[in-house]
């Protein structure tokens, strides 16, 4: 561990590191061109960094880290890019399988996985349930993933419910919704990351970022280092959450 990296974890407030976390991991295209590589080369170069990420998360005991590693619209992306990306997915998940295991680390995935080719989802579904019994960090990897898809199918699922008689319309509240999101069950972020340097959400997590912080740096993902994270963590540590009261109010509740 670097020096900068230790002074950067001592300047952390161990009683408010945030319970989830959830990265927007963009930058691998721009990354490989500055460096003469093919996109491709890029993805594969970011899988390391999703390794130190989870590692560094579950170190610091965040209990959940939500990863958005390929969204509805990559589909759109060249079929190359494309099949690269689902055969990066299953390699890696095979190859960390035994350090996520060794860390206590759980594999929950988040989209339309019935989507994701046979071999990879195979490997994906595998590594799900040879983690299922673990209890520490919950990493939640968003695959063909998109948040408007996930509330039209929540929009669905209550509708044809209704029209069943099995819940009355006007009963429907924000907890109903959020029972039938794809995370269920796992609290809202309290920190989104997005690295590449655009700022924009792309269809992510729409309903559960209401209230996250949001924390944009330019640093491309594959570049995005411990020590970027740690910048992330210690800015979100100074910030003030309100959910819409009065900082006076806030430090009242405190
Ligand atoms: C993020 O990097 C990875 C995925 C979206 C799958 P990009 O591939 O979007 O990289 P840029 O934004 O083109 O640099
Ligand atoms: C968002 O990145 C999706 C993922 C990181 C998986 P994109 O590169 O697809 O987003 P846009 O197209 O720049 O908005
Ligand atoms: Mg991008």
């Amino acid at each position: 561990m670097t020096k900068q990296l230790e002074q950067k974890i001592a300047q952390l407030d161990k009683n408010r590191i945030p319970v989830h976390v959830a990265m927007i991991m963009d930058g691998n295209g721009r990354w490989a061109k500055s460096k003469g590589f093919v996109r491709s080369d890029g993805h594969a170069e970011g899988v390391s960094t999703v390794h130190r990420v989870t590692k560094l998360s579950s170190d610091l005991g965040i209990k959940y880290l939500t990863l958005y590693a390929f969204s509805t619209e990559n589909w759109n992306r060249p079929q190359d890019e494309v099949d690269t990306l689902m055969y990066l997915i299953g390699w890696a998940i095979e190859r960390e399988l035994p350090e996520l295991l060794a860390n206590n680390v759980k594999i929950n995935l988040l989209g339309e996985i019935e989507r994701i080719p046979e071999e990879p989802r195979q490997k994906l579904f595998y590594a799900r349930n040879a983690t299922a019994h673990c209890t520490g960090l919950q990493l939640n990897m968003c695959l063909s993933y998109s948040s408007r898809w996930e509330i039209t199918d929540v929009v669905k699922k209550l509708a044809t419910l209704a029209a069943q008689g099995k819940i009355n319309p006007e009963e429907i509240t924000e907890d109903t919704v959020a029972d039938q999101l794809t995370t269920a069950g796992i609290p809202d972020p309290d920190l989104l990351i997005r690295t590449g340097g655009e700022f924009r959400i792309s269809n992510y997590l729409l309903w559960q970022i209401a209230y996250s912080e949001l924390y944009f740096t330019p640093a491309l993902w594959p570049d995005f280092s411990d020590e970027d994270y740690l910048d992330a963590l210690i800015d979100f540590q100074n910030r003030e959450r309100r959910f819409g009261m009065t900082s006076d109010q806030v430090h009242a509740n405190n």
